[in-house]
């Protein structure tokens, strides 16, 4: 089965209103032809409205994502930004899940499971973020936390409802540090997700699911992490601050797919 490579750019709180349309302007120009590729960016909630008209105007099939959303519909929650607010600026994937939300702003399992179901059940895409953190890592737990998190997140959600998860693998440690996982770690971890997923829902919803690795991916490592078997594109930070980058991971992820499939005849 091939599966579509995903590549998403995930600003964080960076950029501003005139950067980030310089930064979309950049990679919906590199893009002129429309990849084989899901591409979603992520920018800050205040330039969404904005990025999307840009990526409206270029045409060229780039989605656009949110970093973040609240689970209820509307209501008394100063500050919160719900689905039906998103979607109606153009968003149709959401992250939940980041570590930079579970480890800095102390989101827990249970409010990830909210959010997810949340953006789900408005139609949109939603990217799952699990990962280790250094010490998890160091003492054995690297699978053992990824399937606490994907229990957390996923489990009883159904065949309908998974078909519009994507799973992001993103070890704590890697991201925003210039430290990658190798290949074959990140392999490791993706296959045993894989291996969940079957077990969990079947051996479909594990096949059709796309695995993403995030952490310090970029240019130079990008083609050798998606060329594995179980690597179906990235979640990319810093490198999706530069137009000319985030597009040479996204051309990774393309030739790496291709690759693999004429490998297999
Ligand atoms: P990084 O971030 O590429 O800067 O490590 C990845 C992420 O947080 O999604």
């Amino acid at each position: 089965m091939t599966r579509r490579p995903y590549v998403g750019g995930n600003w964080k709180m960076n950029t501003g209103l005139l950067s980030a349309g310089a930064l979309a302007r950049g990679i919906a120009g590199d893009l002129v032809d429309q990849p084989p590729c899901d591409v979603t960016i992520f920018p800050p909630f205040p330039y969404l409205l904005s990025v999307n008209s840009i990526l409206r105007e270029r045409g060229v099939g780039l989605r656009l994502g949110s970093q973040d959303l609240y689970h209820q519909p509307n209501g008394a929650f100063t500050g919160e930004v719900s689905a039906e607010m998103l979607i109606d600026c153009g968003v149709r994937s959401v992250l939940v899940g980041h570590s930079e939300r579970r480890h800095v702003i102390g989101e827990s399992d249970g409010l990830i499971r909210q959010k997810l179901i949340a953006g789900l059940d408005a139609g949109l895409e939603v990217v799952l973020c699990i990962g280790e953190t250094l010490e998890q890592r160091n003492a054995g737990e690297t699978d053992l936390v990824n399937v606490r998190q994907l229990e957390a997140g996923l489990s009883d959600l159904g065949f309908e409802r998974m078909s519009k998860v994507v799973i992001a693998y993103e070890p704590v440690w890697a991201i925003g540090t210039g430290r990658t996982a190798t290949p074959a770690d990140a392999q490791d971890a993706h296959e045993k997700i894989r291996a969940w997923l079957s077990a969990t829902f079947n051996d479909q919803v594990a096949q059709e699911t796309r695995i993403i690795y995030g952490g310090s991916a970029k240019p130079a490592n990008a083609a050798e992490l998606f060329s594995q078997p179980d690597v179906d594109g990235g979640l990319i930070g810093g490198a999706s601050l530069v137009s000319a980058d985030f597009v040479r991971i996204v051309r990774a992820a393309v030739t790496s797919r291709r690759v693999q499939h004429d490998s297999r005849g």
